[in-house]
Order: structure tokens, then sequence, then C-alpha cells
């Protein structure tokens, strides 16, 4: 799908967002596994969670829908089935890094891949700790999808990933819920907490100090139900799109604000964004509010060490905002964006050049010069949700209508984004 993108004068509205991509995949992964029946209300509409669901029901789960309420049959520790064919993660890098930990300890094999962008995606960093913990698992040329995992009873590690990841901290826990003894991830770096705050919710014991997360072994997981709070990466790029127009004010409803995600909105506002943080509370151990967001130009800034790990999804939509900022954008530390659903580094210097803006590329990341303006000019998504995004919204502050080509990869993590773009339009 091409979208054509019109430039805007503000934009105005209220907006609920469809349920947080990260949160989802946590909730139905352990709904799965636990005893008796979840309902997720808000699950995430987006392929990407559609693909766990998939994965989860061909696993011998039963799932279905009511009233838009995913309902989950938990099968228990020991209730998955054997699949009767290859497991399809789609384009999910979530998915088949955080089911692997799940896999792992199944007494059967298992084959799970993907699509053409994640079968280029990095999985060393499951592989290693699995194999550790007694798993077999090969992989194409020794480190990409499609993964074959051979379960077995597994031993608890204490493991600290080479880099910061909170698919890998997952991965290590899900197994961690079936290994025998204490499993601990240590994280140097923080990354988002989601998959400790749902475990616990759902009855595991897990315990958090000073960077280090452990869980005891075959803790009995009980079915939930539970709201999931709405995806704060998907509200970035509303957030940013208030930034490009004085007159904008956007009202974002019921949004996930764990404090493991909101590094967005602290370099927002240090970075000149008048935002209000209305009605906070918490629920089922996540933080939920409303954002309140009143347009007004950024001073830019950078972006570098735990910070870049903090906020590396919304990286395409905080770049868009950079260009046009006072005092542009450096973004350091973030080699890892290269290893997302396209080389992020890449494809955002390359929309960037085709809006006419100069921006040098490095290693591990980009530097963009502030005061710069858009021109009209053919987009690209390259097959990648968040590019695709960011750069729509970075065609509303365009010199004149931008073209956004394949456009729908947007569905990967938020299928409802052009309707509610339109809708925001003064
Ligand atoms: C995610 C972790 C991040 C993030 C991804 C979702 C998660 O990936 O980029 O969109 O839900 O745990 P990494 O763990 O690879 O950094």
């Amino acid at each position: 799908m091409v979208y054509r993108v019109t430039p805007a004068a503000s934009l105005r509205g209220s907006v609920r967002l469809p349920g947080d991509k990260s949160i989802s995949h946590r909730y139905a992964m352990i709904s799965s596994i636990a005893e008796g029946e979840s309902r997720l209300a808000n699950y995430s509409t987006g392929a990407d969670c559609q693909s766990t669901l998939q994965c989860m029901a061909a696993l011998g789960v039963p799932i279905e829908r009511q009233d838009g309420v995913v309902v989950v049959q938990g099968r228990g520790l020991k209730g998955l089935r054997e699949p009767a064919g290859p497991l399809d993660a789609g384009n999910s890098g979530s998915t088949i890094r955080m089911l692997s930990g799940i896999l792992a300890a199944q007494p059967f094999a298992t084959t799970i891949g993907g699509d053409e962008s994640l079968s280029r995606r990095p999985m060393q960093r499951v592989i290693d700790p699995l194999t550790k913990m007694g798993a077999t698992v090969t992989a194409r040329d020794g480190k990409y999808p499609p993964l074959s995992i051979r379960g077995a009873r597994l031993q608890a590690i204490s493991y600290e990933p080479p880099v910061a990841s909170a698919q890998i901290k997952t991965c290590v826990l899900f197994a961690g819920v079936f290994a025998d003894g204490l499993t601990t991830v240590v994280e140097k770096i923080g990354t988002r907490d989601h998959t400790e705050v749902a475990l616990r919710e759902f009855g595991a014991a897990v315990e958090t100090s000073k960077g280090h997360v452990m869980i005891e072994g075959g803790s009995k997981l009980t079915g939930r139900s539970l709201r999931v709070p709405g995806d704060l990466s998907s509200a970035a790029f509303f957030l940013v799109a208030a930034t490009l127009f004085p007159d904008s004010r956007i009202t974002l409803e019921g949004v996930g604000l764990s404090p493991s995600r909101t590094q967005l909105l602290d370099w927002m506002m240090a970075a000149g964004a008048k935002i209000r943080v209305l009605d906070v509370a918490q629920v089922a151990g996540e933080m939920i509010g409303t954002l309140q967001i009143t347009g007004s130009r950024l001073k830019g800034g950078e972006i570098a060490g735990a910070f870049t790990a903090g906020l590396i999804d919304e990286i395409p939509a905080l770049a868009v905002a950079g260009a046009v900022s006072s005092g542009g954008l450096v973004v350091r530390d973030a080699s890892e964006l290269r290893v997302k659903e396209t080389d992020r580094i890449s494809t955002i210097v390359e929309n960037l050049r085709r809006l006419g803006v100069t921006v040098e590329e490095r290693p591990d990341g980009f530097q963009i010069p502030g005061n710069q303006t858009f021109r009209a000019a053919t987009l690209d998504s390259f097959g990648d949700h968040r590019i695709a995004m960011a750069f729509t919204i970075a065609g509303l502050a365009a010199g004149g209508p931008c073209t956004v080509e394949n456009a729908e990869a947007a569905s990967v993590s938020f299928p409802e984004f052009y309707d509610t773009l339109e809708s925001l339009r003064a």
C-alpha cells in the first residue's frame, strides 16, 4: 500500500490507543502455561501479537475472542502439545525469542521461524543461554531463524545478556519458570520489566534487586483477567507529531506508563515538550495514565548510554522531531537499531535524506543538525512498522504531499494508525 500524506496545520483530539505490544505478548504466553482461564482485554491488534496467539494455539492452547477480549484456556506448565508443523512467528522478534524460552522446556522438538525480515535477525543471544540450561537449539548458519529447539529438563543458570535486551531477559525467565532451581538474569542496563511484573501477577515467585531478576522454577501460575494498557511506543508517534505544530493539542488515554518505558517522556520533556501526565493509576502491577501534549518546538539533544536502551523503539519518531528541533539530535550507543525489523539506522537516514535533511550516519547512530525543513518526497517503510509511522508523521510537516511506500507495515504493531491520524487532523 502507498499512503499519501498531505501537510497538516495542527493535530487535535483525543485517542485511546490499542493494547501494548510488549505486554500483550507476555500475557498471551504466560496465560497459556498458567492453569485455568485468562481474559485479556485490549489485547494488541497488531499482527505480531496475533502471531503469538497463533503459535500458542498451534501448541494446543484453546484461544478465542469474546466481544474483543482474548480468552485463553491455560494448559498449565506441562500441558503444551507438540505442534503439527513449524511455528510461524511472522515478523515478530518478540515471539520467536520469548517463546523459545518456553519451547526449550517442552518434552518435544519444535521448529520456529518467520518472514524474510525475521530470518535475518540474530538469535545467538537466545541460543546461548538456552543451551547452557540444557536445551538443544540449532539455527540456520548457527545464528538465524528458523530455530529447531529440542526441549529438555532445564537447569537454572545465572545469566548476564551480552546486550541490553528485554527479549533475552524474558526468554531466560520463561525457561526459568520450568527449570530446577533459581534462575537469575543480571542486567547492567535495566530494560522493560513487563515480564517480571506479569509473572508475579500470575503467581510466580520473582524477586528483583539491584540489577538482578530471580525466578524460582516450578511455581504454579494461575489464570487472570487483565486489561492491557495502551501502547506508549504507539503513542510516541502522536507525541512527536504534536511537537511539529504549535497549535496541536492531543490527549492519549489509558497509556501504559511503566517507569521502565517512560524514558521517552523524560527525554521529550527535557527537550522542551509540553506533556502533562494525568490520572495515573497502578493496575495489575503496571502504571497507566493519560498524556496531554500541546505543540511546542523541541530544542533537541542527545540520546546515549542507558537512555538509548530505554527508548530504542522510539528513535525513528524522535529522529523526525530532531531534524526540525532547534538544536538537532545525536544518537549514540544504538547499534542494536541495525538488527531490528530493518537496519533502522540506515532506513532512518535514507528517509531523512529523501526529505532533504542533512544527516551523518555513524556505526552506532546518527547526527542530525537542527532547524531543518522537509521537502515533498517519496518515502519508504522498507517493510518496517516503526519506519512507516515515523515517516508518515514527517510527511505532515513537509513542504508538499509525500507518499509512503509499503505503508501497510504499520499493521505489525498498530493497524489503526492511519485512521487514528486522520481523526486527529484539524
Ligand atoms: C521488546 C524489547 C525490545 C524492543 C521490542 C520489544 C520486548 O527488543 O525493541 O520492540 O517486548 O521485550 P530487544 O529486547 O531486542 O531490545
